[in-house]
């Protein structure tokens, strides 16, 4: 139904811990601790295609040649404030990477992103980015950051989110074709207030406890 550039997880353990997360009775520590592990699990594979080169290598029995990355640079850009559960995640798998930050909140009237704040790596142009952010809803935060991100120089982009509404997943592909997007699952829809549908809720009020 998507085009290549869509990857939905299809993982049991994922599936597992999504549904923990989707319970409203999910505590707020509980939650937090979901969101990072599920950010490790995504990280997986949105990484998947990173470049690889021999070195050698000597094991107890035998010098060989073995795979080791490549080393290219690489930054994970939460989306703020929810964006920020994900990024521990990310860490742990490629603890090299550089952690660029993009406030965006929903203006809930208009549900158009509005930026607050911004702050790359001063190298940010020649890094793969990883944009993390645990909705993709209708998709208006993540277009626009995309767009900074463009806007800075990154040519290589990933979209990285826990849940999205086909509304969102639509709007990407539209204004942003050449960018990736990895998530732990499509739902159904968007309800009239923007959110995802059956979704989570408010990722950042849960993550954060501020509801
Ligand atoms: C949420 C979420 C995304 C955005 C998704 O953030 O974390 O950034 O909404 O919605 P969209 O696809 O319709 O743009 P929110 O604006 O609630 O801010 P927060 O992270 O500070 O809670
Ligand atoms: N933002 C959220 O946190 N949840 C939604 O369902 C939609 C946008």
């Amino acid at each position: 139904m998507y085009s290549e550039k869509v990857h939905v997880a299809n993982h049991p353990l994922l599936a597992h811990k999504l549904t923990i997360l989707r319970d409203k009775d999910t505590s707020t520590k509980d939650f937090r601790e979901l969101v990072s592990e599920i950010g490790m699990l995504l990280t997986y594979e949105a990484t998947r295609d990173l470049p690889l080169a021999q070195k050698a290598v000597e094991t107890p029995i035998c010098r060989t040649m073995a795979p080791t990355l490549k080393g290219k640079k690489f930054a994970v850009v939460p989306i703020l404030r929810a964006g920020l559960g994900l990024v521990e995640g990310v860490l742990r798998m490629v603890p090299s990477a550089r952690v660029g930050h993009i406030g965006l909140y929903r203006n809930e009237e208009t549900l158009e992103p509005v930026k607050y704040f911004c702050k790359m790596p001063k190298d940010i142009a020649e890094r793969d980015v990883l944009i993390v952010d645990p909705m993709l809803a209708t998709g208006g935060s993540a277009a626009a950051a995309i767009g900074f991100m463009k806007e800075y120089g990154c040519a290589n982009i990933k979209l990285m989110v826990l849940l999205a509404a086909p509304e969102g997943i639509e709007r990407i592909q539209k204004e942003h074709p050449d960018v990736e997007i990895y998530c732990g699952a499509v739902d159904e829809k968007l309800n009239e207030n923007g959110y995802i549908v059956p979704g989570l809720g408010d990722a950042g009020d849960r993550i954060f406890g501020t509801k």
